[in-house]
């Protein structure tokens, strides 16, 4: 992708870069091919389980190491964001982790502590996050929140579990904000994203299956973390400075699907194999 300099000038922090198949990572290289200066920000444990370091030495960022179920560790990344740069223009949350969906307990055997603690890693993390940044008056008039969302959330994927729930809380939070941010000029909105093999996301059981049928079912296949780099720019960027409480569907048209020919040309298939059994 040519570099257009669509956020010259543009501060902020990115949440959740792990390693190079994160997609905090692909935003995060777009937003650095674009002309942002911003910080990446991660759970301690990711230093031990990720590449950050590596990210952040190829877009030259400050790394702030921060568990974002913690009031104190936000609000520590945001008096240094402050020392680092004054008020910023964007936040990118890219954070969450089903306990349950890791430890495969299914949605009718939850343990209801590992519950709690996946809504707060990949929903509440927002609203902690959004709240200390408006508490810390660190955000620029003009700017732009965005998180990152599933279908999961509206449809149930049989085995996105609790995840599904946590993305329903995550999209609500993202409109409740954004009605209450809408006087200081501050936009939120979420990327409803297809399947992507990253850490979080094959860490899900049948994630392949998820992606094969995402796959088949999205007139234009999965969409990639690169191209929800890209699109992640534009919600960035001036250019849709009018956008605000949405749930975007970055997913190749899953979203507006029925049925798509790949799928049902196999299924015709195997329906004329049974009649013709049945004969
Ligand atoms: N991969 C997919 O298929 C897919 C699809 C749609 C949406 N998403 C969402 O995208 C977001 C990013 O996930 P990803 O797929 O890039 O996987 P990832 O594993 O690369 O990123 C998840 C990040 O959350 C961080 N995190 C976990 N607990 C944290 C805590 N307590 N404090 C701070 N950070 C913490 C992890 O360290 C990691 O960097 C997640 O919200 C995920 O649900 C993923």
């Amino acid at each position: 992708m040519e570099r257009s300099g669509l956020l010259k000038g543009k501060k902020g922090i990115i949440f959740g870069a792990l390693n190079e198949t994160s997609l905090a990572w692909a935003i995060a290289k777009a937003a650095h091919r674009e002309g942002a200066e911003f910080a990446l920000s991660n759970a301690p444990v990711a230093k031990r389980l990720g590449t950050l370091d590596a990210l952040a030495q190829q877009v030259g960022s400050p790394v702030l190491w921060a568990d974002a179920t913690k009031n104190s560790d936000i609000e520590a990344v945001f008096n240094e964001l402050k020392n680092l740069y004054g008020k910023i223009d964007f936040m990118v949350h890219g954070i969450g982790m089903g306990i349950n969906v890791r430890k495969r307990r299914t949605y009718d055997q939850l343990n209801h502590d590992w519950y709690a603690k996946s809504l707060d890693i990949s929903a509440i993390s927002l609203h902690r996050i959004v709240q200390l940044a408006m508490q810390t008056e660190s955000l620029n008039h003009g700017g732009s929140i965005l998180t990152i969302s599933y279908i999961g959330a509206q449809r149930s994927f049989s085995h996105y579990s609790e995840m599904g729930d946590a993305k329903a809380l995550l999209e609500s939070i993202v409109r409740t904000w954004g009605a209450k941010l809408g006087e200081y000029g501050i936009r939120v909105n979420a990327i409803s994203q297809s399947p992507t093999r990253t850490t979080a996301g094959q860490g899900i059981s049948g994630f392949d299956a998820m992606f094969e049928f995402g796959e088949k079912m999205s007139p234009l296949g999965n969409a990639d973390a690169d191209s929800c780099g890209d699109y992640a720019v534009t919600l960035l960027s001036d250019l849709t400075r009018m956008v605000t409480m949405q749930t975007l569907y970055h997913d190749g048209g899953f979203s507006s699907i029925g049925i798509t020919d790949t799928m049902i040309e196999p299924i015709m298939k195997m329906a004329d194999q049974m009649d013709a059994k049945n004969k």
